[in-house]
């Protein structure tokens, strides 16, 4: 993790640094690259945008810069913000000048003071964001490290580098970001910043539903994304971001009998799914799988703790859900909706003897999700009877055989009805009615029930003989 100065200069090697090196010469500044490049290095992640603080003006560094590599370079001056951007080939770079800010108590609007290097790095997030490499000539690729930063990084350690009240305080967002941080990271947070964000997790309000998302998203994307939702739950801000969640914890007991905890299993059921896919859409449904259980939940006193019909509540949770939390309300929303709904339709086939029938059905109504919505399923058996485990994930296999059986014999993945109402009308002379839709639902039936082949003949031919019962004749 440690590296030399040779060896990090080998990091900033590209033209565009010597120009900067040159530029900020003849300027009289100085430039440092700072925050997420300078950590991802360390890391040995893969980092997008380069930020560099020059100590002085930022734009009047980007815009000779721009001048000095010609017509190549793209530069873009952000007033308001004091920021400028310089695209060079494949390569962003953002110049910020060196900032003191302090922030007001109802705004993430800063009041912006010009500072020295150790000011700007001082109100920073995290001090493994807040280490600086000097692009100056004389001292390039030296790294300036006043927090220990680079210790930090060795003990995977999540710390502010001033009070945490006051760096929390200044942008409630970097509550969530540590968070993310540490999941994405498989980092520890320091004990004193964890309590700073148990103590100022209120000012999250001020945050936008956007942002909070954002993270949110983050945090569901990582490795291991139940480490951010049990941080997230202990340290209060769970219960106010997303109530849903932290309601499905907790554990009754009446006569003996308890039930599982619905959070923990979630969660587990979450780092089973992030383990087989990066969807992130299919990771939503698996956190919101049982988002029904606690408005289901009752005490039957001969079977004890039941959750019916928590899948189709949860179903009908899923938009009010995403709306609140300014998550999409498109497709992504509804694919999430439909496997919430029928996650409990592949368990109950693979415990009962699977009809064909049965197995069309779940085809038809899952179309091309089936495949997902098998995984979710599997990875919701988590039971600690590895005996019963394996006898689940057997019949799942069977389920899953059978579903490939029947979708090459009858194609009822993306299933249309053979006979359209149209045709229906004009092969009896009828006009729109709700005889129409009778004839086409029985079709329909008989073909998910097996009864004829989804073929158009036979589906002719079974319209005209149910027809003739109700007293249709065809007009041709
Ligand atoms: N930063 C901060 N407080 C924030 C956001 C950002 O102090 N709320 C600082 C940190 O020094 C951070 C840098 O700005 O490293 C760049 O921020 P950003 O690009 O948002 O994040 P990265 O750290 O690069 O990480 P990621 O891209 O994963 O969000």
């Amino acid at each position: 993790m440690q590296l030399t100065k040779e060896e990090l200069k080998g990091y900033f090697s590209d033209d565009i640094f010597a120009a900067i090196s040159e530029t900020a010469e003849n300027l009289g500044l100085e430039c440092y690259a700072v925050g997420g490049y300078v950590r991802d290095i360390f890391l040995k992640r893969p980092s997008k945008d380069i930020d560099v603080v020059v100590v002085g003006s930022g734009i009047a560094m980007a815009q000779a810069l721009g001048k000095r590599l010609g017509r190549h370079a793209h530069v873009s001056v952000f007033k308001n913000f004091g920021t400028a951007q310089v695209k060079y080939h494949h390569i962003e770079i953002e110049f910020v000048g060196a900032r003191r800010e302090s922030y007001q108590r109802d705004s993430r609007k800063p009041i912006v003071e010009n500072g020295t290097l150790e000011d700007d790095q001082n109100r920073r997030d995290f001090t493994i964001n807040a280490l600086a490499v000097c692009l100056n000539e004389d001292r390039f690729g030296e790294l300036v490290d006043p927090f220990e930063g680079m210790d930090d990084m060795k003990n995977k350690i999540i710390r502010t580098p001033l009070d945490p009240d006051i760096t929390f305080s200044d942008d409630p967002l970097r509550m969530m970001r540590g968070i993310r941080f540490a999941t994405q990271l498989n980092f520890h947070i320091e004990e004193e910043t964890f309590a700073s964000i148990e103590r100022n997790k209120e000012r999250i309000e001020i945050i936008s539903k956007e942002r909070i998302a954002d993270e949110l998203n983050k945090i569901l994307a990582s490795p291991v994304p139940s480490i951010g939702f049990v941080l997230l739950d202990q340290c209060g801000l769970l219960e106010l971001i997303f109530p849903e969640m932290a309601a499905l914890q907790g554990v009754d007991s009446r006569n003996g009998r308890a039930h599982k905890d619905n959070f923990y299993h979630t969660l587990e059921v979450v780092d089973g799914i992030a383990k087989k896919t990066d969807n992130l859409w299919l990771r939503w449904a698996t956190l919101l799988h049982d988002v029904g259980k606690p408005m289901s939940k009752r005490w039957e006193p001969k079977v004890g703790w039941t959750f019916h019909n928590h899948n189709f509540i949860g179903e009908k949770m899923v938009p009010n859900i995403f709306r609140k939390m300014k998550l999409p309300m498109n497709e992504k929303m509804k694919y999430v909706q439909k496997l919430v709904g029928l996650h409990m339709r592949p368990i109950v086939l693979s415990e009962e003897i699977v009809t064909d029938s049965a197995v069309r059905r779940l085809l038809f109504d899952a179309g091309d999700d089936i495949d997902d919505l098998m995984s979710l399923c599997e990875a919701d058996i988590t039971s600690k009877n590895e005996v019963r485990k394996q006898k689940f994930l057997e019949n799942f296999q069977l389920v899953r055989q059978k579903l490939r059986d029947l979708e090459e014999k009858d194609r009822i993945r993306n299933f249309q009805p053979p006979i359209s109402g149209e045709e229906i009308m004009e092969a009896f002379g009828l006009g729109p009615c709700q005889l129409v839709g009778t004839i086409k639902s029985t079709i329909k039936e008989a073909i998910l029930d097996g009864v004829i082949p989804n073929e158009y003949e036979a589906a002719y031919n079974y319209m005209l003989e149910k027809a003739e019962k109700k007293g249709l004749k065809p007009i041709k």
